[in-house]
């Protein structure tokens, strides 16, 4: 009997649901003439803001032009150090590299793998200007010993909150736990659009102001160029689509939630809780499970991604290296051993199929495959 792939996120199934919303949403701004900026953008910055919590919202081209925008926007740049995670996406990494400031990393708390904030003080120094605590997978990094650490030295807080829209730390959501925060609206995100978009949010006006023309070539008026911005802006065909999915948010944070419980449950059921360590999940806040990701004894890691693939299961791995140990950052000197949290999850994590709209049945689908892998494994060993 062959059964139906179960794919890592559903991008395609998200849009049929949707489909005669989004293609109205985008025909309308194709009829309107106005494919930069204008009225979409700005209805989606109002919404995307009142959404969070925060005063103000700013669109952009991606998480990345996100990024770079918070750094520009706060002036850090050559001399200026930043602490950040080694266990992240790269455009964390990178935007502080192309802003010619230098990254400082900080492990992270192996069980949840976000910045540890008891390895922060002692990386700070007269050069420290930000800390930027990535929330990953879609939960909160520890913001309160952050804040205070940040308030003590002076430091502003950037959130890398590219894979946390709609999360929560305490009572406060992602977009308010920053000077600035930044967002992706990549198609796998908590809400995604059809290609690349981004956002940053703040309650700081003069930052915001900055920003806002940074986007746009460092311009308040045209053709005069206060700033050396560059063009971050966003298309509002994607406005127009992400205002078609962002009152769905609540309820697909609701599926993503529900997801979780159940493949947590499934794990046990399935007596798999010793092969795979389930996420932690932190008391204090919403975890959105933009990913749902388990460690997996690392002898057996990708052995079993190879398996889940040839099943048709799909999963990914985030991250396979730590970024100290990146090639583009060698110069640097970091060694082995450096962030030994970060280089272990590295080669323990693996995500498994989350969207929404999982069934139990897909669930079911992704332990079965889990199983026969670790059936399999046993047998060979023997
Ligand atoms: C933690 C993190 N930061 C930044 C980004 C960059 O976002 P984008 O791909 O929209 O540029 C991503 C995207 O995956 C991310 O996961």
């Amino acid at each position: 009997m062959t059964h139906p792939a179960v794919p890592l996120c559903d991008i395609l199934g998200q849009y049929q649901a949707l489909q005669p919303e989004i293609d109205a949403a985008v025909l309308r701004v194709l009829a309107s003439g106005q494919a930069i900026l204008g009225p979409e953008v700005a209805a989606f910055e109002r919404e995307l803001a009142d959404y969070c919590g925060a005063k103000f919202g700013l669109g952009c081209g991606s998480g990345t032009d996100a990024l770079l925008l918070a750094l520009h926007g706060l002036d850090i740049g050559p001399g200026d150090e930043v602490i950040l995670p080694p266990f992240t996406f790269f455009a964390t990494l990178g935007s502080i590299l192309r802003v010619g400031a230098t990254p400082v990393f900080a492990d992270i708390d192996p069980l949840t793998f976000n910045i540890d904030p008891d390895q922060i003080e002692k990386k700070i120094t007269r050069k420290t200007k930000a800390i930027m605590p990535v929330h990953l997978f879609g939960q909160c990094a520890d913001m309160e010993p952050i804040e205070q650490l940040a308030g003590q030295f002076g430091l502003h807080v950037i959130e890398d909150a590219a894979q946390s829209f709609g999360s929560c730390y305490e009572r406060r959501k992602c977009g308010t736990l920053g000077v600035v925060s930044c967002f992706s609206f990549y198609p796998s995100k908590n809400i995604g659009t059809l290609g690349d978009a981004g956002a940053v949010t703040t309650n700081d006006e003069a930052v915001y102001k900055k920003m806002v023309a940074l986007r746009n070539h460092g311009s308040e008026v045209k053709y005069f160029h206060k700033y050396v911005g560059w063009n971050a802006r966003l298309d509002a065909i994607h406005a127009a689509i992400l205002r078609v999915k962002l009152p769905h948010t609540e309820e697909w944070i609701a599926g993503r939630r529900e997801a979780a419980k159940r493949y947590d449950a499934l794990i046990e059921e399935y007596r798999l809780h010793g092969v795979f360590h389930r996420p932690t999940v932190k008391p204090y806040g919403r975890h959105t499970f933009n990913q749902y990701v388990v460690r997996v004894a690392p002898h057996d890691r990708d052995a079993m991604v190879a398996h889940l693939k040839k099943e048709g299961v799909g999963c990914e791995i985030y991250y396979p290296l730590s970024l100290h140990q990146q090639e583009c950052v060698k110069h640097m000197g970091f060694k082995e051993g450096d962030y030994p949290h970060s280089e272990a999850a590295a080669k323990a994590v693996l995500a498994l199929p989350m969207f929404p709209e999982i069934t139990e049945q897909q669930q079911r689908r992704v332990m079965d495959v889990c199983a026969s892998y670790m059936r399999q494994s046993v047998k060979l060993v023997a």
